[in-house]
Parts: structure tokens; C-alpha cells; sequence
């Protein structure tokens, strides 16, 4: 799985064809934003839902996946951004405004973003039908007013929704992980959404935890954001104990929420390894 996704965003992160010079530090920090990789998580679950749902056009999986991650490499380069979060530390390396300066900073993000949508472009000659689909899918949940932007959108506002704040900045692309990988096979997203939302949920909760409970080197990047950025979390909401109470009980539920599919068991293998991973976080303080 690790080889089929490192080598789908390889391929497709700069698919189109050159029509002269480019700018070298601009393509640099490009490469920086996606390689080496973090979890992959979201391509993981994509290709995962993809394969339980028969994966029929192999390349349209695998361009799916390429631009789902894109999407996010893209949202943390833009979320360091001193105009966000002033992030020093990105998977356990400067993070891209530190090591290339601001302005190439939101130029690779930008990059990023564009070509994510033409990488689904491209992929039209297989299946008309499927490009358009995961198009408009990774739009929905990137942009205005449910995706990416609506919930870093969200730290602007006076008074924060946590759950649609949680649910836009981060459960979208879970939400489009799930949706997309049904869509790639050819299969009804519709039926998706409740496994994305849950995983995403329970992830964002973890992730408050880490920001809480854990330190720069063992997660790999600034942590004690919110606390800084005086935002809401759900530590703030439920309490430490309280937001690992949550979190089982959001995961609890999202074995249950898989759809009926050829691959079903399988699937409910790894949502059950990745729910493992999000309990334990690797930090002996946070064990639930
Ligand atoms: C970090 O996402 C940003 C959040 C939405 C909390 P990941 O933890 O998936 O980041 P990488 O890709 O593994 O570095
Ligand atoms: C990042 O959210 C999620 C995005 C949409 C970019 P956070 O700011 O909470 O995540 P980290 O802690 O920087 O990874
Ligand atoms: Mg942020
Ligand atoms: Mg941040």
C-alpha cells in the first residue's frame, strides 16, 4: 500500500507537460511540502475503500489519492503560515516558510491545490463520469462553505462551532477520503459519508490530545497551538478524560457505519488498526 500510494503521488504531482523554464526553488519547495511524507492516512482510507469497493479503474484510484493528499500537504503549508498558526516544526523538519521564505510558502500551497484538481482532470479519458464526480467530491470538501477553507475560515469568527469548525478543517477530507475512494470504483458516495465523518471526528480529538498532552519532537511539530491561538478543542470542551471518552465513542461507531461492499471485512480490519493507532497516540501520558 505504502509503494502504490508514494509512487501514485510521484507520478501525478506534476503530471503536466513542461512548456519551459520553471522557477527551481519554487519546484524545490513543492517537493519539500509532500516528500518525505506523513501518515498518508488520507489516501490509506481512499485506496482502502476503493479496493473494498472492487477498484476496477486502478488509475483513477490512484489519481484520487494523489489529490486528496495534495489538498491536505497544501492545507499545512498554508496553515504554518505565520498568518495562521507561525508553525516552526512540520513532520519533524522546518516548516516550508522556514526553510523557503513566505511568499514561495503559499506559491507551493497554490501549486498544490491546482494541481490536484488537474491530476483529476486527467484521468477523464478512463471515465468521464468519475473524474467530474471526484472532482466536484475534493471541491466540496476543500473549499467554501463546508471544506478546508470554511473551517480555518472558522478562527476568524468571534464565536466557534467546535463541531462544524472540527468538522470542516479537518473531518472534510476525511469525509472526502471515504467518498472519493467509493467514487473511484464506481460506486454511490452517499452511503460514504458516516465512516469519513466519524474517523475524522475521532481524529481531530486525537489530535487536540497531542497538541495538549505531547511535545515538538515526539509529534514532529509545534504543538500547544490552540493554547497559544487561545481556540477551542475539545480538551477545552470535555476535559482530558472527557475528550478520550469522546474519542472511543466516536470510533465505537464507525465499524458499524461501513456500507454493505464486496470488501467489507477487510475494511473493518484497517478502520480497526487505524482506530487502535488514534487510542494509543504514541505518548504513554495520552493511553487511553
Ligand atoms: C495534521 O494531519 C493536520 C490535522 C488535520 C490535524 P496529519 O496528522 O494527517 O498530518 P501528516 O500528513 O501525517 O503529517
Ligand atoms: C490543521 O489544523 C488542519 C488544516 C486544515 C490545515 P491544526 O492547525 O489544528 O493542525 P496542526 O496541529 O497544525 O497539524
Ligand atoms: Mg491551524
Ligand atoms: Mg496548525
Amino acid at each position: 500500500m505504502t509503494s502504490r500510494i508514494e509512487q501514485a503521488i510521484q507520478r501525478n504531482l506534476c503530471s503536466s507537460s513542461t512548456i519551459g523554464k520553471f522557477p527551481e526553488s519554487l519546484r524545490s519547495a513543492i517537493e519539500y511540502s509532500v516528500f518525505p511524507g506523513g501518515a498518508r492516512i488520507r489516501p490509506t482510507i481512499l485506496i482502502s475503500v476503493a479496493k473494498a469497493c472492487g477498484d476496477d479503474m486502478p488509475e483513477i484510484t490512484d489519481a484520487a489519492g494523489s489529490a486528496l493528499e495534495m489538498i491536505h500537504c497544501a492545507s499545512l503549508v498554508h496553515d504554518d503560515l505565520p498568518c495562521f498558526d507561525d508553525g516552526d516544526t512540520r513532520r519533524g523538519k522546518p516548516t516550508v516558510h522556514k526553510a523557503y521564505g513566505e511568499n514561495t510558502a503559499v506559491l507551493a500551497g497554490d501549486s498544490l491545490i491546482i494541481n490536484a484538481f488537474s491530476c483529476l482532470a486527467s484521468v477523464s479519458k478512463y471515465s468521464l463520469i468519475r473524474s467530474a464526480n471526484l472532482t466536484l467530491c475534493l471541491s466540496k470538501y476543500a473549499g467554501f462553505p463546508n471544506g478546508i477553507c470554511a473551517g480555518q475560515g472558522w478562527e476568524n469568527e468571534a464565536n466557534i462551532d467546535l463541531k462544524s469548525y472540527h468538522m470542516s478543517k479537518t473531518g472534510a477530507l476525511f469525509i472526502a477520503a471515504t467518498q472519493m475512494g467509493a467514487a473511484s470504483a464506481g460506486h454511490d458516495p452517499d452511503p460514504w459519508f458516516e465512516l469519513g465523518a466519524r474517523i475524522g471526528e475521532a481524529f481531530q480529538v486525537a489530535d487536540d490530545l497531542i497538541d495538549v498532552l505531547s511535545d515538538d519532537i515526539s509529534s514532529g511539530k509545534s504543538v500547544g497551538q490552540d493554547e497559544k491561538n487561545n481556540r477551542p478543542n475539545a480538551i477545552r470542551e470535555f476535559g482530558v478524560e472527557g475528550a478520550k471518552r469522546h474519542l472511543q465513542d466516536i470510533l465505537a461507531g464507525a465499524i458499524s457505519s461501513i456500507p454493505s461492499c464486496p470488501g467489507e471485512g477487510e475494511l473493518a480490519q484497517l478502520v480497526k488498526m487505524q482506530a487502535a493507532k488514534m487510542l494509543e497516540i504514541n505518548d504513554s501520558k495520552i493511553i487511553v
